[in-house]
């Protein structure tokens, strides 16, 4: 059976505590363009055909959650993350496997992410399927420089072949669970999900995806996010 027709679960890590962006409210909780943020991001994905629930891994402190079950008509579960937003995605992933088989295909999308196109996830799973994994990216666009540790250029480096790693990011449910645990056990923090799968010999497909699917870490993301959105809706 095809993993597509059935749709695929997406977990959405939204345990994080915002230290970067500040304030009392964690950032998937501030309001953006109408609805708290995180409610932004679980609603664009509950909205796309290929998506058939969402899995999202909260705080344990978390008060702020409102308690929905469902979505655009998909089904929305909560379990409790972790320490780092690969412990959250783990504790995700285990919570899918009463639900869901091993080999089938599952995204992790950031909370933090709420102006991901429809269309990318699209791409994404069409073509991240048939390659047996994939990630959305972005080629680098400026030029880079390796800093000394005094903040002088030590070296240009090549842009050429670079890629930011976005989400969401499409992997087998069993295999990501292994490759998670596989880096746990060897204390290694893996920042995302290719990262983990690559130090088990997997080379996942770059997809390249809009670079508006900005990830919101500071303020000026929020407000960036806010007139994207805006726009985004405008051109619909
Ligand atoms: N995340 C998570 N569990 C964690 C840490 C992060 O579920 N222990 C989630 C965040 O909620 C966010 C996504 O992973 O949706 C990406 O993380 P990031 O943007 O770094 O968010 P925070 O960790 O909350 O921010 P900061 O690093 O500034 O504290
Ligand atoms: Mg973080």
């Amino acid at each position: 059976m095809g993993t597509t027709d059935a749709g695929l679960w997406c977990v959405v890590p939204a345990a994080g505590r915002g230290s970067r962006f500040g304030g009392e409210v964690p950032k998937q909780y501030l309001p953006l363009h109408g609805k708290p943020l995180l409610l932004q991001t679980l609603d664009r994905l509950a909205a796309h055909p290929q998506i058939a629930g969402l899995m999202v891994p909260l705080a344990a402190d978390d008060r702020l959650w409102p308690g929905i079950s469902t979505c655009a008509g998909k089904p929305v579960a909560t379990t409790t993350g972790g320490a780092n937003r690969s412990d959250s995605v783990l504790a995700g992933l285990r919570a899918l496997r009463g639900k869901i088989r091993d080999g089938a295909f599952v995204l992790v999308h950031d909370a933090a992410r709420p102006c991901v196109l429809e269309q990318d996830i699209a791409w994404l799973i069409e073509l991240g399927i048939p390659a047996g994994g994939a990630l959305l990216a972005a080629p680098l666009r400026d030029t880079l420089k390796r800093a000394d540790g005094s903040n002088r250029v030590d070296v240009t480096e090549p842009r050429q072949g670079r890629w930011r790693a976005l989400t969401p990011q499409l992997f087998r449910l069993g295999d990501l669970v292994s490759a998670l645990e596989s880096a746990q056990a060897a204390g290694i923090e893996a920042t995302d999900e290719s990262m983990a799968m690559e130090r088990m010999g997997h080379r996942p497909l770059l997809v390249e995806g809009a670079e508006s699917n900005i990830k919101v870490t500071t303020p000026a993301d929020l407000a960036l996010a806010e007139f994207i959105l805006a726009r985004q809706q405008a051109c619909a």
